[in-house]
């Protein structure tokens, strides 16, 4: 997507090829800042501590953290190291272990001198392969936006609902869950997107926002409390989410209240549709309730909160009396059943492990 008219991805190598740059999301929506990871500790960090987040750009960061990593040690213990450094950074996106199980199956075989080059290759070609996942799953929800565009009166919006960020900054461009928005919003249907905050880290408020503020997406942000209320007063046509992991039966694992929506969006015959690229997709589990492991992430997330003081300086304020404990689970299920269709990279499908089967025959 552009940034300031420039084609920007999350991630790229740097031009003299010593390292690759990502944009710190730590910072947005208040600063633009780009930094250089250039070891498997700094990938590390990156991921854990959110610079970069979204399941597929923390699969993509992971490839390319081990590139780094073999850069230094490409022994089968560097190898055995970088991977399990990697894995422990966040634990509900499957993409992480996706893209780190393809590089280390990749890699394996070959002698040690020519392990590192081959990492470099296949995380640019892992990045490409995200774009052109995300293209397909434009292509595969872009009619379900003209359809409903089509029963509207002419000129009318359509009026979409997301949650937390789901956008290119989620993954190496386009994004999962706007990709049919950016492609309904660029084949000139009018539509709306109502933009969930998204306590407690606000990736809806910081990173969707800007995100659609930049493309030209009329958008409005509200408070996570507000959608069932829009769905009750017929203001949502459709919810569109992506997933971090989602089961081969069709539980779809997201950020925090998630699961809420789906239940507003189910109370009151709203589609709730899940955009779900492949490598989100964990075929060996069954039970996303009992199966998913759920990030819980710091307190502090939940009792302070990050923005711009009037004089433009960015401030962190506390919000609970001193004392009040906190609890952030980072991520709910929603069970298969409250899902109207996933939107994968081949098509829509039902949210079963029939109707997963009949785009991914091969599991
Ligand atoms: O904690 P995050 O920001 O890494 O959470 C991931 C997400 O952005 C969302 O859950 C998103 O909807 C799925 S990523 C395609």
């Amino acid at each position: 997507m552009n940034v300031s008219g420039r084609p920007t991805r999350t991630i790229w190598p740097t031009a003299d090829g010593t390292a690759v740059e990502i944009i710190d999301q730590t910072r947005l929506p208040h600063a633009f800042i780009t930094v250089r990871l250039a070891s498997l500790a700094a990938a590390a960090h990156a991921i854990q501590a959110m610079l970069v987040r979204g399941a597929p750009l923390i699969g993509a960061t992971a490839a390319w953290g081990m590139w780094l990593a073999l850069r230094t040690d490409a022994s089968d213990a560097g190898l055995a190291h970088a991977h399990a450094t990697l894995l422990v950074t966040r634990p509900t996106a499957v993409n992480l272990r996706w893209a780190l199980d393809r590089v280390r199956a990749h890699v394996a075989p070959l002698a040690p001198p020519a392990r590192a080059a081959a990492a470099r290759a296949l995380a640019v070609v892992l990045c490409d392969e995200d774009v052109a996942l995300n293209r397909g799953i434009a292509a595969a929800g872009l009619p379900l936006i003209r359809a409903l565009a089509a029963r509207k009166p002419a000129g009318a919006r359509v009026n979409l609902l997301t949650h937390c960020n789901a956008g290119w900054l989620c993954a190496v461009d386009v994004g999962t869950a706007t990709a049919p928005i950016y492609a309904a919003h660029d084949a000139g249907i009018p539509i709306h997107v109502w933009v969930d905050e998204t306590r407690p880290r606000n990736q809806g408020a910081s990173l969707t926002a800007w995100e659609l503020l930049n493309h030209g997406v009329p958008h409005t942000v509200i408070a996570d409390n507000a959608g069932g209320h829009l769905m009750q007063h017929g203001e949502v046509d459709l919810v569109i989410v992506g997933t971090d992991r989602t089961t081969s039966t069709g539980d779809v694992c997201n950020k925090i209240g998630t699961y809420l929506k789906a239940l507003a969006a189910h109370d009151n015959g709203v589609p709730f549709y899940v955009a779900a690229p492949s490598p989100s997709i964990d075929w060996t589990l069954r039970d996303g309730l009992r199966e998913i492991p759920i990030e819980e992430r710091t307190a502090r997330e939940v009792s302070h909160l990050t923005g711009r003081l009037p004089d433009g300086s960015v401030a962190t304020i506390a919000l609970l009396p001193e004392g009040s404990p906190a609890a952030n689970p980072a991520f709910d299920v929603t069970p298969a059943r409250l899902v109207t269709g996933l939107i994968t990279e081949r098509g829509v499908c039902p949210a079963s492990a029939a109707g997963l089967r009949t785009v991914f025959p091969a599991g």
